[in-house]
């Protein structure tokens, strides 16, 4: 239990340290294994336990005769990462690779045709931080990718202002889909052409074997003349001085005019 708690504070740790970066689950892989789904979360670099509790008709456990460990039904083989307790049937990584995925299971070593045994599911997932918004102008190219990458492969459902796009995406040609960076299918949502009406709250729904996962960003549609505004206010500014002084420089020379007038009069 002690080496439990160790495990996941360690876990958490990883998850504040490693900036960006946050795992697919908080759950540390016994916690998740304990669930009863046999699915087990790689924390890479972080020790990592599957546990084989086997257990007879009345749930017993069974012990006295050693165990098999298989993954993807190859013999697992101990080494300076891997170790094997048979005292009490666990599996250890002390550190724990993305190249750990796969399925593992445990079998009592008998001679009996029907050996009792355990399935788990080793994976891998990771999802990155999304910008919270993203400023684009109209008529240029957006583009949003979804920031995950896992092993077994996640899949990714597309919402815009909570409502799935499927339909939106059916029907407007500007819209499409496509892997992101890591490969992941649907990964990377493209308009081509961005119009004002774009603008909304576009959320990527990542859907693991254990968990499902929202981010999201807040796209926003400038005009295509908002970084001209300030410039035509500027020219507009200029131009109405010059009218006010050319009309100011008008009437002091009129006004000239008319004294040079009175005194031509005084004169006389
Ligand atoms: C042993 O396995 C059973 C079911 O397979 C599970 O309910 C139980 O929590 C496990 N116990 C331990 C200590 O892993
Ligand atoms: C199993 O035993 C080994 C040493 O024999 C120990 O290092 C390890 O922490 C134990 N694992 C569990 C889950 O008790
Ligand atoms: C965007 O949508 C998601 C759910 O799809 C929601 O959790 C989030 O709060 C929304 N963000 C904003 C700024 O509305
Ligand atoms: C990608 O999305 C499209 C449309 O939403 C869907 O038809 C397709 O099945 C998805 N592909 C995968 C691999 O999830
Ligand atoms: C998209 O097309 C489907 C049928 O092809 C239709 O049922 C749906 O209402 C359309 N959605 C939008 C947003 O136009």
């Amino acid at each position: 239990m002690k080496a439990n708690h160790c495990f996941v504070l360690l876990a958490l740790l990883g998850l504040s340290f490693g900036t960006d970066v946050a795992h697919g689950s908080d759950l540390g892989g016994e916690a998740t294994m304990d669930q009863g789904d046999n699915i087990v979360m790689v924390y890479e670099k972080y020790p990592m336990k599957i546990h084989c509790n086997l257990t007879n008709e009345n749930g017993e456990v069974i012990n006295g005769l050693p165990l098999d460990w298989l993954k993807d039904g190859q013999p697992v083989v101990p080494d300076d990462r891997i170790k094997i307790f048979q005292d009490n049937f666990t599996l250890l990584f002390t550190e724990a690779l993305r190249t750990d995925t796969g399925d593992y299971k445990c079998e009592l070593k008998t001679e009996d045709v029907i050996k009792p045994s355990r399935d788990f599911k080793v994976i891998w997932l990771v999802i990155k931080k999304m910008e919270k918004s993203l400023d684009i102008t109209e008529k240029e190219k957006t583009v949003i990718e979804c920031p995950v990458e896992g092993d077994p492969v996640p899949t990714v459902i597309w919402l815009k202002d909570r409502k799935p796009m499927a339909d939106l995406i059916a029907n407007d040609s500007r819209i499409s889909l496509g892997p992101n960076s890591k490969n992941v299918p649907n990964g990377t949502l493209t308009i081509t052409y961005s119009e004002k009406y774009d603008r909304g709250n576009y959320t990527c729904n990542i859907t693991s074997l254990v968990e499902t996962h929202g981010k999201w960003t807040y796209l926003r549609v400038k005009d295509t003349y908002a970084a001209l505004w300030p410039f035509i206010g500027i020219v507009v500014e200029v131009v109405i001085l010059g009218i006010i002084i050319v009309i100011f420089e008008k009437r002091r020379a009129k006004a000239e005019f008319d004294e040079s007038d009175t005194d031509q009069g005084n004169d006389q």
